[in-house]
């Protein structure tokens, strides 16, 4: 399909998606937001894809949602049309694992859309913020409920409620990023990460993903038993068996998805 917001490219088994609105820093507009849907359901849906990597510019991810597009609106307008409600459901629903790789600005809807992957690598450069506090307006895909649930409330309400920015550097010491890289090798030491996990069993990574993020949902408790679950079901793949061989003959498994 062609994109004209974004690009997509499929190299082996991973969906790299580049968000392409460069003279807007790639703010998020319903036409990217609508091409980002479309692609994530795309690699969700396709055989051939076991990853997904989206990255914006080096200068930035995404400045946020459109503030051109969001000015005019009334709130009769925002609330039928559940302005943003339909893209961070579908973006939060993809099954399979997606990493941002973060360059530059991830602002107001940007470091969401960065939290809605399943985990971030941010380029030195990175500076995350939820800057909507001097629009008037808050938060409205995740920054004040996922940032808070990643660095805990006292940040959260730091950069909610003043509209600073965190550098990358304090973005992994608060537990917001995975790991910070220098900005030439962003997209390569994602795509590597892609890789790793793209040679493991289809099936434990889906579960990985879906008990992870069971863990926001649920108390303790049932977060544990359903993690048991899963675990135990583990048992009856043959990935399992070959996992299990395959260490014990001190070889690569070979794993087969079945
Ligand atoms: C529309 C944007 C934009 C945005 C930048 N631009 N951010 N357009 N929406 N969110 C446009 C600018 O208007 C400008 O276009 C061009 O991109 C370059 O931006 P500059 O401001 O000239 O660049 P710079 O001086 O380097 O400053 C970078 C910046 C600044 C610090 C990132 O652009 C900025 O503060 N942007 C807004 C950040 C923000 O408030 N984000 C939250 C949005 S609300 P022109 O045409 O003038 O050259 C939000 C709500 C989320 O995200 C709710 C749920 C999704």
């Amino acid at each position: 399909m062609a994109y004209e917001t974004i690009k997509v490219q499929t190299e082996d088994n991973i969906a790299l998606i580049t968000l392409d609105r460069p003279d807007a820093l790639n703010a998020l507009n319903s036409q990217l937001l609508g091409e980002l849907c479309e692609a994530l359901k795309e690699a969700d849906e396709s055989d051939r894809v076991r990853c997904i990597v989206i990255t914006g510019s080096e200068k930035a991810f995404a400045a946020g949602a459109d503030v051109k597009e969001m000015a005019g609106k009334s709130y009769v307008e925002a609330y039928v049309e559940n302005l943003y409600g339909a893209e961070a459901e579908r973006i939060g629903s993809v099954r399979k694992p997606v990493i941002a790789a973060v360059a530059g600005y991830a602002l107001g809807g940007g470091c969401e859309l960065a939290m809605m992957c399943d985990f971030i690598i941010a380029a030195e450069n990175a500076k995350f913020g939820q800057p909507e506090v001097n629009l008037g307006i808050l938060a409205g895909m995740g920054g004040t409920q996922r940032l808070t649930r990643a660095v805990g409330k006292a940040k959260a309400m730091d950069m909610n409620l003043t509209g600073r920015f965190m550098d990358a550097e304090e973005a992994e010491r608060a537990g917001l990023v995975s790991r910070v890289v220098p900005a030439r090798k962003l997209v390569q030491e994602a795509m590597e990460a892609a890789e790793k996990i793209a040679h493991k069993s289809q099936l434990s990574v889906l579960a990985i993903k879906e008990s992870v993020g069971r863990s926001f949902e649920t108390p303790l408790s049932e977060g544990l038993l359903h993690e048991r679950r899963l675990f135990q079901a583990t048992f009856a793949s043959e990935d399992q068996t070959e996992g299990m061989d395959a260490f014990l003959e001190k070889r690569e498994p070979q794993f087969r998805d079945k």
